[in-house]
């Protein structure tokens, strides 16, 4: 039997419903507050399973000490196998995630950057069958949980999944139909990804073979003959290696290795050593303060700022200065699923875009640069939606372009 301060939350927790036409996150905040109180506990978040089950969507993240919501956040199965596997439906105790096993997947990437030492995570189930889980993160060092604090997860986990039930039904159509279309893209172009990979495989052996013959006729050209026709073959099938090179990059990378990373820093360290390779321009970074920290693949984050920058270069001729200003917002307008987003915006004050390539800049392969290859605004989409986040573009003929890159605020 559950004693004090566990009994009146178990009972606050009966008396919390959803009341019509009020925001969804009104009524789990509530439970938020109530649990992590009880629990003494700093972080509480409810974990929805995506539909095809290869992943989990965080539709609901409460720090304590901050009293801030966010939410959107994505862990894919294919990357946290271990994790996965302990979850399967079940309760997990972690006392000490320094060393628990079924943490390990996690620890580098997850626990550790936030402190988190222990962990109660308790399943969701919908109509009978595993929904997600509801996480209650302890943040310090190890710590015991009691039997009363067990039983009382799992009161919580039953009130959250009838109050899930309500709420999902609510806003269920409007967000699944974005978030469906949302995956259906992805994987519509992890399959051109890896389709282009393969070819571009193949197409880099023909070009070796290529290479080396046309070597030998240079090899045998008498002295005194023209040799351009030699070198400009050579020179066309460097890049066409190239080519194939960055292709096979695009699709090799279908899954990433999210990690926890403090965005200011990592712009920091992105901009400096993208420098040498700006041409004239330079780069200012703004910091309007408040800016979190995100769940994103180091390589992935790393690709999206330097294919901006190259972006703005090539859009400002190579001369002026770029900004990127750092900031936290909370709602977006095309993602009625983010919350609290960290907002990373690349802004120039280059040549800008009409209406037409405005429209086409995400398409695969769309460029307008001669030495392009309309790769780079896709794979910036495609690395910011794997990480739960949206990109929104403003840009204007002559003036400039500002994209803005959102990813769901982890802490
Ligand atoms: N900051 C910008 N200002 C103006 N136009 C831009 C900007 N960013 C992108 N564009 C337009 O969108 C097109 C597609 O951009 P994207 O980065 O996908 O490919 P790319 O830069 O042409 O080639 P690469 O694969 O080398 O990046 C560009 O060719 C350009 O016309
Ligand atoms: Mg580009």
């Amino acid at each position: 039997m559950m004693r004090g301060t566990l009994d009146d939350a178990c009972t606050a927790l009966a008396q919390v419903h959803v009341l019509p036409d009020e925001p969804p996150s009104v009524s789990l905040y509530e439970v938020a507050r109530i649990v992590t109180a009880a629990l003494d506990i700093e972080r509480f978040g409810v974990w929805c399973t995506t539909e095809d089950r290869s992943a989990i969507r965080l539709y609901f993240l409460y720090c304590r000490s901050t009293d801030s919501v966010s939410d959107g956040t994505i862990l894919r199965k294919q990357e946290f196998p271990r994790y996965f596997e302990a979850l399967d439906g079940r309760a997990i105790s972690i006392e000490d995630t320094a060393v628990d096993l079924a943490a390990s997947d996690l620890r580098e990437s997850y626990l550790e950057p936030l402190g988190i030492g222990a962990l109660l995570d308790a399943p969701l189930y919908a109509d009978g069958e595993p929904a997600g889980m509801v996480c209650h993160e302890h943040v310090g060092g190890p710590r015991q949980w009691s039997s009363e604090e067990r039983l009382f997860v799992a009161t919580v986990a039953d009130n959250v999944s009838r109050l899930l039930e309500v709420l999902q039904r609510q806003r269920a159509e409007q967000n699944l139909r974005a978030f469906r279309e949302e995956l259906r893209a992805l994987n519509r172009l992890e399959e051109m990804a890896r389709i282009a990979s393969g070819v571009a495989h193949d197409l880099r052996n023909i070009l070796t073979i290529v290479l080396a013959n046309a070597e030998l006729l240079d090899d045998e050209l008498p002295a005194g003959q023209d040799r351009a026709p030699v070198e400009a073959i050579r020179r066309e099938i460097g890049r066409g290696r190239d080519l194939a090179r960055e292709l096979m990059d695009f699709g090799r990378r279908v899954a990433g290795r999210p990690a926890v990373q403090t965005v200011r820093a990592f712009v920091e360290t992105v901009v400096r050593g993208a420098a040498p390779t700006l041409d004239g321009c330079t780069v200012d970074v703004v910091d309007h303060g408040a800016v979190s920290r995100v769940f994103i693949d180091p390589t992935d984050f790393e690709r999206v700022l330097v294919n901006l920058l190259y972006n703005a270069r090539d859009a400002m001729s190579g001369q002026g200065t770029i900004r990127i200003e750092l900031s936290t917002v909370r709602g977006v307008r095309h993602s009625p699923s983010l919350g609290r987003a960290v907002r990373v915006s690349v802004c120039d004050t280059g040549i800008g875009m009409d209406a037409d390539t405005r429209l086409r800049i995400f398409e695969p392969f769309f460029t307008r640069k001669t030495q392009g290859t309309g790769l780079g605004l896709c794979i910036v989409q495609q690395v910011v939606t794997r990480a739960g986040g949206v990109v929104e573009v403003e840009s204007e003929p002559g003036r400039g372009t500002s994209v803005h890159v959102l990813l769901p605020a982890i802490d």
